[in-house]
């Protein structure tokens, strides 16, 4: 009989404990997601925008580098530079080195006018096969683009700036102190054998 008394307060007392203490664990489906709207009808939500930096070439200011030997990012509007194809490619009119000087734009780097793929044929079935042995070359094209970098949007995008709901707490970091070496300049093709042993046909 005692035990039973003694179970019965227990219960009591725990539920009035729960009833005291009880948290309210309904999340609105509004408050699910960062834009704050019900998930039923977010594809009408509208996005803060996407804001291109809008200065023309020659008037922007240049990004520091994400970490070393990074792509840099654009700093200056390229909308009306039209599409890049393999004929058609306006960025090359200002960045390749023997303009650039006289434009204020980064040269294209020596990696860019370098081919760094072994060659390769390809077959009736589309199969690649390599011609060569070769794990690494690192051919000097003189001056001249290597196709394979001739999408230069590929790799670099421009920024844009946008009212963020995660706040970006991305710090570049460099292989040297400070990124003295690394924040304005890309140094690939001197640091790309580092830790590499060198073999043939470099
Ligand atoms: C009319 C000349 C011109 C054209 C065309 C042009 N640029 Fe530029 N670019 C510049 C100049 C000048 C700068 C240096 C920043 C400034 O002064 O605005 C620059 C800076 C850059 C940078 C930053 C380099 C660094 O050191 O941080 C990148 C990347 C770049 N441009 C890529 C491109 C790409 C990709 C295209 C083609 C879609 C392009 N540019 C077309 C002139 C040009
Ligand atoms: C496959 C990716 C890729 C493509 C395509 C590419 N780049 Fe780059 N670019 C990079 C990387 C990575 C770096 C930094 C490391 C280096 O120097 O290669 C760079 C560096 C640069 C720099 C900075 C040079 C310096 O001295 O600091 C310029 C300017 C540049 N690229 C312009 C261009 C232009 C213009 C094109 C198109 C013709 C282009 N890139 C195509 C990846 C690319």
């Amino acid at each position: 009989m005692k035990a039973k008394q003694l179970i019965g307060s227990l219960i009591a007392a725990s539920l009035i404990i729960s009833s005291v203490y009880a948290v309210n664990t309904d999340v609105d489906e509004t408050q699910l997601g960062l834009r704050k709207v019900d998930i039923y009808t977010e594809d009408t939500a509208v996005p803060n925008g996407t804001n291109y930096h809008t200065e023309a070439p020659g008037t922007s200011k240049r990004f520091d580098r994400a970490y070393t030997n990074a792509p840099p990012m654009i700093p200056h509007d390229i909308s009306d530079l039209g599409e890049i194809d393999k004929n058609n490619n306006a960025c090359i009119g200002c960045h390749m080195p023997d303009v650039a000087k006289s434009m204020g734009a980064t040269p294209i780097p020596k990696s860019h006018l370098t081919n760094m793929r072994p060659a390769v044929s390809v077959d009736n079935d589309d199969n690649l096969k390599a011609e060569s042995d070769d794990k690494i070359i690192k051919k000097d094209l003189h001056g001249q683009l290597w196709q394979g970098r001739y999408n230069c949007t590929a790799c670099h995008a421009p920024q844009t700036t946008g009212a963020l709901n995660v706040a970006n707490t991305f710090k570049p970091s460099y292989t040297d102190k400070k990124g003295q070496k690394h924040k304005n300049k890309s140094y690939l093709l001197d640091e790309l054998d580092i830790g590499v042993q060198v073999g043939n046909g470099l």
